[in-house]
């Protein structure tokens, strides 16, 4: 498959990238800067930003899914909700349906499944962040896309362990999870349709 994937140079969006990679598909990824992206068999990288919809297009055009990491960069206005109306119209356009998008625990129905100590953080310094995701997760939710919304807890740069647990069950509470972890999880999904239309929790 070719995958396009934005927020390659994050994170989580560089172990999406390897793993992508290492399963055999090729990806197409949006960069700000495409420098922090190292020339690799399989990878193109189209330099722009998310906001730019004649970028965002390009990226998404001919590929068979869509990975979305993408995260606010600190002090900047959160690209949550306006990028992904972007990779929404892109993937109307271009007639790709699957979606695969990281938003996180504690957004939606996932509220409780977040602590009382994380809900107060929630609610003075990520409020707009927070904000940001809700407004991402009901434009995707609202979209004819065949959507999966992948909730992390805790994100940290461990190396995979796989041992998370995923999946719909609200008993799955927001702990510590690796980004290599999510990425796996995330990985999986484009060989499994269990999920689609729902909003898994990784934690
Ligand atoms: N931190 C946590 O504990 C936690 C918990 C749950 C969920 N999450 C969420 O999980 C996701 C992944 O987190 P992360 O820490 O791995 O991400 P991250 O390192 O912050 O990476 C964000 C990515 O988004 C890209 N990006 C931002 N604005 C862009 C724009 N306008 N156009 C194109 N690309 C843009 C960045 O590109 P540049 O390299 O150009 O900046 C980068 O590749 C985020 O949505 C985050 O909010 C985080």
């Amino acid at each position: 498959m070719q995958i396009a994937l934005f927020g390659a140079t994050g994170g989580t969006g560089q172990q999406v990238l390897e793993q992508v990679l290492a399963a055999g598909h090729s990806i197409k990824a949006l960069a700000r800067d495409p420098a922090k992206l190292s020339t690799r068999e399989g990878l193109s990288v189209i330099q722009g930003d998310v906001l730019d919809q004649a970028a965002t297009d390009s990226c998404v055009e001919g590929t068979d899914a869509v990975i979305c990491v993408l995260g606010t960069t600190p002090g900047s206005e959160p690209v949550e909700a306006a990028g992904t109306e972007r990779i929404l119209a892109a993937m109307d356009k271009h007639g790709v349906k699957r979606l695969i998008a990281v938003s996180s625990m504690g957004v939606g129905d996932s509220i409780d499944q977040v602590n009382f100590a994380f809900r107060i953080i929630m609610n003075l310094t990520l409020k707009r962040i927070m904000q940001a995701k809700a407004e991402q997760e009901r434009l995707i939710m609202a979209s004819d896309t065949d959507w999966t919304i992948v909730r992390p807890g805790g994100l940290t740069d461990a190396p995979a362990s796989g041992e998370y647990r995923a999946g719909l069950d609200k008993s799955i509470k927001a702990k510590r999870v690796s980004r290599a972890d999510v990425a796996d999880f995330v990985v999986k999904q484009l060989a499994d349709r269990s999920y689609v239309r729902r909003a898994p929790a990784v934690s």
